[in-house]
């Protein structure tokens, strides 16, 4: 039944000339249907270069924004319409003009996981895994970073010469881990490596052996000498790994680390988007579309 509806998107994804991107927290049933499936950064690169007249995006919905902000020309459609990202919605627009007021001089730096409407406002957006390089990159010295405090607290560890501002944002279920948590998981498991996404907040991560984003994680398991691993993050991870590394054992650092909203979407919302009767096709403003993409494609310029 569930190869059936599979082999029935494959097909239609060819006869309607449509791209399946897929978020590495997407099930492993809707990933084995994807043309891509990685983290955020890469998502971003490979939706300007699908060739597919639609994409389907199986992730939230500033991912199905960033795909229509860089292919204007396509149709984008969000699998479930209902795949928020909780932290997208934290700032307005007004906070960050605010800030920029009373901070002038100050760059900017907004973490993808925002509004195409508060991307208007920003200069350059980062990712988890080209913070870091993005930060360093750029010319100024003094940067606003919005909205995540974890990424933003981890991006200034990492670039101690900079000055940041951080606001108080973050991932719900990320910032929900505490050292116990660790603690807990590494008592149970003493030999595992812990491998960790930098929305967790310093205290996680600073007992981490190795931060990174999803696919970051993804790959340092995959080429690791080790056998076990605690994943501190999504646990869609920790499943996708144990198909790719059977002879490894990977372990949730928690059963809550779960985003109810990279969750929602099904194999079936897939079927119905490929289909044209389901998902949300995203319209975008032609002004807003220009104002928020240039930060994206500071992000691609400086990200490499
Ligand atoms: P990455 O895709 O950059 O690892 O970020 C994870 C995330 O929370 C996306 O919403
Ligand atoms: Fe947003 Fe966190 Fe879910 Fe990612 S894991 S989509 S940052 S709520």
């Amino acid at each position: 039944m569930l190869k059936d509806l599979q082999q029935e998107i494959l097909r239609l994804k060819r006869e309607r000339d449509v791209c399946i991107l897929a978020h590495s927290y997407m099930s492993e049933d809707i990933c084995e249907v994807a043309d891509f499936t990685g983290d955020s950064y890469a998502l971003s690169v490979k939706a300007k270069s699908t060739p597919q007249s639609s994409v389907v995006m199986c992730g939230v919905r500033f991912m199905a924004e960033t795909v229509k902000m860089l292919s204007p020309d396509k149709r984008v459609v969000l699998a479930n319409p209902d795949a928020g990202c909780p932290m997208a919605e934290q700032f307005d627009k007004d906070i960050v003009l605010q800030l920029k007021e009373s901070m002038p001089g100050y760059t900017v730096v907004a973490y993808v996981n925002t509004t195409a409407e508060l991307k208007t406002v920003c200069d350059v957006c980062v990712t988890s895994s080209s913070a870091v390089k993005i930060c360093r990159a750029i010319p100024s010295d003094d940067i606003i970073f919005i909205p995540d405090i974890n990424l933003g607290t981890y991006v200034k560890g990492q670039i101690p010469e900079k000055n940041f501002k951080l606001l108080s944002g973050g991932c719900p279920t990320h910032a929900r881990m505490t050292k116990d948590d660790v603690l807990k998981a590494r008592a149970a498991h003493p030999r595992a490596l812990f491998l960790v996404h930098p929305e967790c907040r310093s205290q996680v991560t600073a007992l981490a052996d190795y931060v990174g984003s999803t696919t970051g994680i993804m790959d340092f398991a995959e080429k690791s000498d080790a056998e076990e691993f605690i994943i501190g993050t999504e646990n869609a991870i920790v499943e996708h790994l144990q198909y790719r590394c059977p002879e490894k054992k990977f372990y949730p650092l928690s059963k809550d680390l779960v985003c109810h909203n990279m969750k929602i979407t099904t194999l079936a919302d897939v079927y119905n988007a490929v289909c044209g009767s389901g998902g949300e096709e995203i319209v975008m403003e032609e002004g807003m579309r220009l104002a928020a993409v240039r930060c994206i494609e500071k992000m691609i310029e400086y990200g490499g």
